[in-house]
């Protein structure tokens, strides 16, 4: 059996009117795996990236992320299912420490270790994926987690 995919996108189609930004797009994407999406000015790299977390609804199309159906879901149940936009610039609040920057993130994405009232228990998220503490180090940040997050480089803060 072949492993699940992060996240599958079958046939995504983004109208504005009667432009086709995105037209019938499959893609699969593993878990691990690093890609890359090109193409000229125009030709629809936003509108399907935002198509695939949540922020545009797709006009026909099926978004499967770990087996879950999200097409038309908004972004918060794409990030509650392990799937997070990043943006090139990064939007740390400065004043804030590091770690409270996470913990901000964790709340708002909802990846708590608890009962979800509307779609269930969020058993998929991996146990270093909870706390603060363990996402700094994951990433090499521990030594950071007390300065403010202006103090730390933009690649850091992304
Ligand atoms: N919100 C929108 N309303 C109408 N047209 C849009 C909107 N967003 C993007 N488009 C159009 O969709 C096409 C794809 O744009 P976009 O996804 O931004 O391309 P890329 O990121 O590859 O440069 C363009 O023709 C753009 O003008
Ligand atoms: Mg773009």
């Amino acid at each position: 059996m072949s492993p699940q995919p992060l996240l599958d996108a079958r046939e995504v189609t983004v109208r504005f009117g009667g432009l086709t930004a995105v037209d019938a797009v499959s893609a699969r994407f593993m878990p691990g795996e690093l890609v890359g999406i090109i193409g000229p000015n125009g030709a629809g790299k936003t509108t399907f990236f935002n198509a695939i977390s949540g922020v545009t609804r797709p006009t026909s199309g099926a978004l499967s992320v770990q087996g879950r159906e999200l097409a038309g879901k908004g972004p918060h149940r794409f990030a509650a299912n392990g799937l997070a936009r990043t943006f090139q610039t990064p939007r740390t609040f400065g004043d804030m420490l590091v770690r409270d920057n996470i913990a901000f993130g964790l709340k708002f994405a909802g990846r708590r270790p608890r009962k979800y009232i509307w779609w269930g228990e969020e058993t998929s998220v991996p146990w270093v994926l909870r706390t603060p503490e363990s996402i700094l180090g994951l990433i090499g940040l521990s030594a950071q987690a007390d300065l403010p997050a202006a103090a730390i480089t933009p690649s850091q803060q992304r």
